[in-house]
């Protein structure tokens, strides 16, 4: 779905996007333009999060010498009424991290907020050994983003490459 498009249709359509493809092609950057317009253009309160950092500021959340509970930390997540949620599944699966995305991702879903993910991980990967999302964030919550996104599949050149021939030129 375009950016355009989505951004334009929000809230009437608050079904979220997972756009899934491997690094490089533009994920970030997408859903970065599209809640820059949704604050800028229609003044929606947004939260972009990396899903690693915010499993660290979790985890930390933890340690009382931090100053932070960890429902601190996670209120600003269940109140967005648009959350990206970057490079999910890159952080190594275990039960705590399956657990907690599962009760973020609950929360938002019964509450019918709209989450952006990217993620480098797809459902049925062209390589016999490769992960699939589903490896990587478990069941539970795979399926769940059936019900909550709509999936983008991109494909394409790596951005990163072109801007590492631009450096060579300087
Ligand atoms: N449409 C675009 N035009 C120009 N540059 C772009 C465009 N999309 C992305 N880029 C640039 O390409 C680089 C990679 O983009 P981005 O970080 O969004 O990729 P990604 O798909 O999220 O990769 P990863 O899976 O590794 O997180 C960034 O420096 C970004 O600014
Ligand atoms: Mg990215």
């Amino acid at each position: 779905m375009k950016v355009e498009r989505f951004a334009r249709e929000y809230p009437d359509n608050p079904c979220g996007l997972l756009r899934m493809g491997p690094p490089g092609i533009g994920k970030t950057h997408l859903a970065v333009a599209l809640i820059h317009r949704l604050v800028l253009n229609k003044g929606v309160p947004c939260l972009f999060y990396d899903f690693q950092d915010l499993l660290k500021e979790i985890q930390n959340s933890y340690n009382a010498d931090s100053g932070t509970s960890e429902l601190g930390v996670l209120q600003p997540i269940f109140a967005a009424n648009v959350l990206v949620l970057d490079d999910l599944g890159a952080r190594k699966p275990t039960v705590w991290v399956e657990e907690t995305l599962a009760h973020i991702i609950s929360t938002r879903y019964n509450d019918m907020k709209t989450t952006i993910f990217t993620t480098n991980y797809l459902d049925s990967p062209s390589g016999r050994n490769e992960v699939t999302l589903t490896e990587r964030i478990g069941d539970r919550v795979r399926s769940r983003l059936y019900e909550m996104c709509q999936v983008v599949e991109m494909s394409g050149a790596d951005y990163r490459r072109d801007i590492r021939k631009m450096d060579h030129r300087t």
